[in-house]
């Protein structure tokens, strides 16, 4: 997930967070949250939230907790995540506890260009975009408790690192979401963040990808969730499954406390690269005024490419 994916960020007013201080973010978070704090800590995050991962703390039942994790999803996602993943998650060697960002990150900027950086937690959407835009991947630094082992409201470093980081081996995908960030900014002065979050949301965190075996997960929602791996790939749920085209995805609402109803599905990443190329000015300019699409939407061109048997 991400800085502008979850219900206590999506509430706050989009528009102030492009000028505000660490402190009023994390007073406007609060303001618009019910008085919820964000979980982390903020005390010693520099100006662009980044944090040192303090390594060294972690303790043992962390540890152990982060590899119950890992090997609860390794069981499932064999023949249900796409090889691109998993080929990258066994290159980086995470299994046997929390992982040290620093090693990975030199792996990653060796094969991609790309470095992680620590976060206390959720960050400001401007930050978070500049972020990626510099082809750095905020990765929040603490572990869900053992309580939360099947369900947790903010991302915690299982889903980042898990979850996300893997995918960033693959050089299109790496150039996506640089190009992403990059929009991000441009979305912020027109106007189109709502829309451009969906495309993240129906993408990057819920997004399947067609194989000639069939349907695989590279969404990094779907790949650290114990269960909407399976659930995403069932026939016959009441959840669509269909093509992704741009303008559709970006008009189309999100369920952020349940299963997706609709699966978005592309062909290649390169086909995700070429489709988000274009300029999204006109997309912003028709969708802002309108009526975004409810979740479960299927219109009549659209095809079920999950079929019941
Ligand atoms: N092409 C988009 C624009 O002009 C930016 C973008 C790139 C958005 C990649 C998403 C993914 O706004
Ligand atoms: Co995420």
């Amino acid at each position: 997930m991400s800085a502008f994916c979850l219900k206590k960020i999506k509430t706050m007013d989009t528009n102030t967070v492009t000028t505000v201080s660490n402190a009023d973010f994390l007073a406007t978070v609060a303001e618009k949250s019910d008085g919820a704090a964000l979980r982390g800590d903020y005390s010693k995050a520099d100006a662009h939230y980044v944090v040192s991962q303090d390594w060294a703390a972690y303790t043992e039942e962390e540890h152990a907790l982060w590899r119950r994790l890992y090997q609860r999803q390794m069981a499932l996602l064999p023949g249900r995540a796409c090889d691109e993943f998993i080929e990258a998650l066994q290159a980086m060697n995470a299994a046997d506890g929390i992982p040290e960002f620093e090693k990975t990150s030199q792996q990653l900027f060796a094969a991609t260009g790309w470095t992680i950086v620590a976060v206390p937690g959720l960050i400001p959407e401007l930050t978070f975009f500049e972020h990626l835009a510099n082809r750095r991947f905020p990765v929040t630094v603490w572990l869900r408790t053992p309580e939360e082992f099947n369900y947790i409201v903010e991302p915690d470093v299982f889903h980042d690192f898990f979850g996300h980081v893997p995918m960033l081996f693959n050089p299109v995908f790496a150039d996506f979401i640089q190009l992403y960030g990059k929009g991000g900014l441009k979305a912020m002065k027109l106007g189109g963040l709502d829309q451009l979050a969906r495309l993240y949301w129906y993408t990057v965190e819920f997004g399947l990808i067609n194989t000639p075996q069939g349907l695989r997960i590279y969404g990094a929602g779907i790949l650290s969730s114990g269960g909407e791996v399976e659930y995403c790939l069932t026939p016959g749920t009441s959840s669509r499954h269909i093509h992704l085209e741009i303008e559709r995805c970006l008009n189309t609402l999100y369920k952020i406390d349940s299963y997706q109803e609709t699966y978005f599905v592309i062909d290649s990443f390169q086909e995700l690269f070429d489709g988000t190329a274009p300029d999204f000015t006109p997309y912003y300019d028709k969708l802002r005024s309108g009526n975004p699409l409810p979740a479960n939407t299927l219109l009549p061109h659209e095809v079920e490419l999950l079929p019941a048997q």
